[in-house]
C-alpha cells in the first residue's frame, strides 16, 4: 500500500499532467489559427509529452495496486493576446510544475517510499529539460523577431517529432 498523502499527490499530478496537455493544446490551436504551424506543431508534441507524463503516473499507481480517481480536467484560463504570450505562459507553467514535482519527491521521502522516489527522479530531470526548452523558445522567438526570421524558425519547428519517453513502467 502506498502512503495515503503520497497517493493523493500522485493522483493530483496525474490530473495536472492532463491539464498541461490541455493547456498546450490551447497554445497549439492558437498558433495553427495564426498560420504559425511550426509553433503549432511544437505544442502538439508538448501535448503528447504531457499525456506521456500522465500515463506514467497512472502506470506507476496501477503497478503499486492503487486506483486512480479520474477528476475533471480544468479549462485552460490563459488569455493570449500576442504570439509571444504562450511561450511565456509555458515557462511559468513549467516552473510551477517543477515545484509540484519537488513537493511530490519530498512526500516520497517523508513516506519512506524509495521506489516512488526513484520513479520521480525521472520527472525531476524531465522538468530541468522542460524549463530549458521553454526558456530557449522565448530566446529563439525574440531573436527571430529582431532578425526578421520568424518564418524560418516556424519552418524549423515543423520538424519536431514526438519520441517515446525514456522511462517505461511495466504495469504487470
Ligand atoms: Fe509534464
Ligand atoms: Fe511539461
Amino acid at each position: 500500500m502506498m502512503d495515503r498523502h503520497l497517493r493523493e499527490l500522485l493522483n493530483d499530478q496525474f490530473n495536472k499532467e492532463l491539464y498541461s496537455a490541455y493547456l498546450y493544446m490551447d497554445f497549439a490551436d492558437y498558433y495553427h489559427n495564426r498560420g504559425l504551424h511550426g509553433f503549432g506543431n511544437w505544442y502538439d508534441v508538448q501535448v503528447q509529452e504531457e499525456r506521456d507524463h500522465a500515463m506514467l503516473m497512472r502506470a506507476w499507481m496501477l503497478k503499486r495496486g492503487e486506483t486512480i480517481e479520474l477528476l475533471p480536467i480544468a479549462k485552460p484560463d490563459k488569455t493570449i493576446t500576442d504570439d509571444a504570450d504562450p511561450l511565456h505562459f509555458a515557462l511559468a507553467h513549467e516552473q510551477y510544475v517543477t515545484g509540484l514535482i519537488h513537493t511530490l519527491h519530498d512526500a516520497t521521502e517523508v513516506a519512506g517510499d524509495t521506489d516512488s522516489a526513484k520513479f520521480l527522479d525521472w520527472f525531476v530531470k524531465e522538468q530541468v529539460e522542460e524549463e530549458e526548452n521553454a526558456t530557449s523558445m522565448i530566446e529563439r522567438y525574440d531573436k527571430a523577431v529582431a532578425d526578421g526570421t520568424l518564418e524560418a524558425l516556424d519552418t524549423e519547428l515543423k520538424g519536431r517529432r514526438w519520441k517515446a519517453p525514456s522511462l517505461h513502467v511495466d504495469i504487470f
